[in-house]
């Protein structure tokens, strides 16, 4: 089968397509015959060589897919079938034709979701719904504030934000994207290159504040969200952009009773991915299914313009996912 390599840490020319063998399903593993696979910015990471898969992951790059089940591992459960139209979120090997995945990381793709399209929802899904649901950190009525909003996550965050009853504002770097964000329902959109988005953020959450922060900036950030939070607000961290140094005065955490979080997901265990696996297809896929909540698709590029797509994911000009197609 065909996937892509990196040959040596670096750019994106390090992407080739190569030959590999088809990967056996292990026990509990189905194997998927991939019709795409979507990008993350961990990709970029690992590609330059400062993100290393988790041990016993695939060397191959691809965080998620979509695909139809070409064979069952043993011990699946008989829910799967050979031909089911499924997507999945992985710990790597999603830049390939073929591709194993654990059956307890996969959900099937809803009729009315084309199955490419279905590759934009595992890791943004997974990621949303681990930091904001699982534990429960958003209620109805709250005000969320994400930053990024038209990153895959961001844009995954507001909408599932907005389905379960939150008053959702964020952050995007361009009109273009501002825009984007307010059609999805927020009721603001800050440009965070224009040093106004704090006052204009604090201005929105008056009198109380932010209950809730999904960030993926951190750095310089840290402190204004430090202000920007109701008493009892929670500030939950994805990524550190600007540095993940910073300095905390605790009297604020104490004074506001602040709850400043966050998680990764790739190094979870099967166990746990399964777990959020069945909370999400309990919560968001009857959403999905309901068009209350739509995947996102930014591009589609063939699996042999991996080099491509990681240079129009490194421009920060899309909004919503980048896929690779197989087919
Ligand atoms: N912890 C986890 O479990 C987990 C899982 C998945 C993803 N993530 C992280 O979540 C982030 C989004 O992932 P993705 O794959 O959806 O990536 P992506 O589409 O490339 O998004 C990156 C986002 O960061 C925004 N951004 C950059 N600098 C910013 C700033 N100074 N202020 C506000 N926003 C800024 C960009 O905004 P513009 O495009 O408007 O410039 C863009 O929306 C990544 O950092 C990724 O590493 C974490």
């Amino acid at each position: 089968m065909r996937v892509i390599e990196i040959r040596a840490p670096g750019g994106p020319e390090q992407l080739v397509v190569a030959d590999a063998p088809v990967p056996r399903p292990g026990d509990g593993e189905l194997l998927i015959e991939v019709a795409a696979c979507g990008l993350n910015h961990a990709d970029l990471y690992q590609r330059e060589g400062k993100y290393p898969p988790p041990p016993g992951a695939s060397p191959i790059l691809g965080m998620e897919i979509s695909g139809t089940i070409a064979e069952l591992g043993q011990g699946c459960d008989s829910r799967w079938k050979v031909g089911d139209r499924v997507c999945a979120l992985l710990a790597g090997g999603g830049y390939a034709e073929y591709c194993a995945a654990a059956a307890g990381q996969c959900l099937p793709v809803p009729e009315n979701i084309q199955l490419i399209d279905a590759t934009a929802l595992p890791e943004a899904v997974f990621t949303v719904w681990a930091n904001l649901f699982e534990p429960p950190r958003l209620a109805a009525g709250e005000t969320l504030l994400v930053q990024g909003g038209s990153s895959g996550v961001g844009s995954t965050a507001i909408q599932i934000a907005l389905a379960f009853g939150a008053r959702v504002a964020a952050t995007a770097g361009s009109p273009e994207k501002l825009q984007f964000c307010l059609n999805l329902g927020c009721e603001r959109a800050f440009n965070y290159r224009d040093d106004h988005w704090f006052a204009a953020a604090r201005e929105w959450s008056q009198p109380r504040g932010v209950d809730v922060i999904l960030d993926m900036v951190a750095g310089d950030y840290f402190s204004k969200h430090l202000q920007l939070l109701a008493l009892g607000g929670r500030l939950i961290h994805i990524a550190t952009q600007r540095g993940a140094k910073v300095e905390l005065d605790l009297r604020a955490v104490m004074m506001k009773r602040l709850l400043i979080t966050g998680s990764t997901l790739r190094s979870r265990s099967v166990a746990e991915k399964t777990g959020l696996r069945d909370s999400i297809e309990r919560n968001v896929w009857p959403l999905l299914a309901a068009g209350k909540i739509r995947p996102i698709v930014y591009s589609v590029l063939p699996l042999s313009e991996a080099a491509e797509a990681h240079r129009l994911m490194e421009s920060s000009r899309h909004i919503g996912k980048i896929l690779l197609r197989t087919g």
